[in-house]
């Protein structure tokens, strides 16, 4: 059994960003960079941002964050993320969710410029991304997706099941392995005999933030399963994977934490180098 290291994998990813970021320095003479807004007190968002910032300035990107409190107004967003969408010295903009329950997170993702939208929420790059254009593609299922091409380089005619249908994991998830020529299956909470659908995946991908959801006998021999999951429990942090028994049967899975996490973030600063290059 392989235990992908998502660590050790984002941290390579991260030093050839590194090295590709000073290269664009020397060329351009100026750097990406990444404006986070974070808006409330949200403790997750809190610690994901404060990961984001740090990561950003350590592959030497310029890195900011905007904070506002929970009862900031949406229009005070919406000409921020104009201001940013104006300045040249931002390559990538990224607004933090969840967002307070009076912003429209809609309005607010479709305020971002397409071209500096580095979560690739915006429509334009939904819509780009299932026609297969180029398009930004968001951090975790771009992160899901380098972990797989790591175990299986070539992923045509597999069997791939996406346990989860969210706008964030589920949906771009699928069409990444789509493109890849894979068969793939999306489940949700209707979808009958989640069980059987899983066992018939050479990969399996869990994103539905339920804890331990998927079982040992619920994967097929030598699959790759990756979880996306971080569920706080009583016994800690676990994923939608009941890791233990699922690790006896598949090929290679990822721990929680330590398999997509570090991916999802190394994957954002990713983008915002894409970006910075598709607009010099
Ligand atoms: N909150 C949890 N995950 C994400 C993400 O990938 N992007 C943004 N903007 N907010 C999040």
């Amino acid at each position: 059994m392989i235990l992908i290291d998502g660590k050790k994998i984002a941290a390579d990813l991260r030093e050839d960003l590194k090295k590709e970021v000073s290269e664009l320095k020397s060329k351009h003479n100026k750097v990406p960079g990444l404006t986070v807004i974070l808006i409330g007190e949200d403790a997750p968002s809190q610690i994901y941002v404060r990961n984001k910032e740090r990561s950003a300035k350590e592959v030497g990107l310029k890195s900011e964050v905007i904070k506002y409190p929970d009862t900031v107004e949406e229009k005070t967003v919406l000409k921020k993320i104009e201001e940013l969408n104006n300045d040249e010295s931002v390559s990538g903009i990224l607004v933090q969710l969840p967002l307070p329950k009076h912003i429209n997170k809609q309005k607010v993702i479709e305020a971002i410029l397409p071209s500096k939208d580095v979560d690739g929420f915006h429509p334009m790059n939904v819509g780009n991304l299932s026609s297969g254009y180029e398009s930004s593609i968001p951090c975790t299922p771009l992160g899901c997706y380098l972990l797989i091409k790591k175990i299986e380089p070539n992923l045509s005619g597999k069997k791939a099941v996406v346990v989860g249908r969210s706008n964030l994991n589920g949906k771009p998830m699928t069409q990444l392995l789509l493109k890849e020529n894979c068969t793939v299956t999306i489940t949700h909470s209707k979808t009958k005999d989640l069980k059987g659908e899983c066992l018939k995946g050479d990969i399996i991908v869990a994103a539905v933030g339920m804890p331990e959801l998927v079982k040992g006998d619920w994967v097929k021999k030598d699959a790759i399963v990756i979880d996306v999951g971080i569920n706080k429990t009583e016994k800690g942090i676990v994923g939608d994977v009941a890791f233990d028994e699922v690790s006896k049967v598949a090929k290679a899975i990822t721990p929680v934490p330590g398999g997509v996490g570090p991916m999802t973030i190394a994957c954002l600063l990713k983008n915002t180098i894409e970006c910075f290059k598709r607009s010099n």
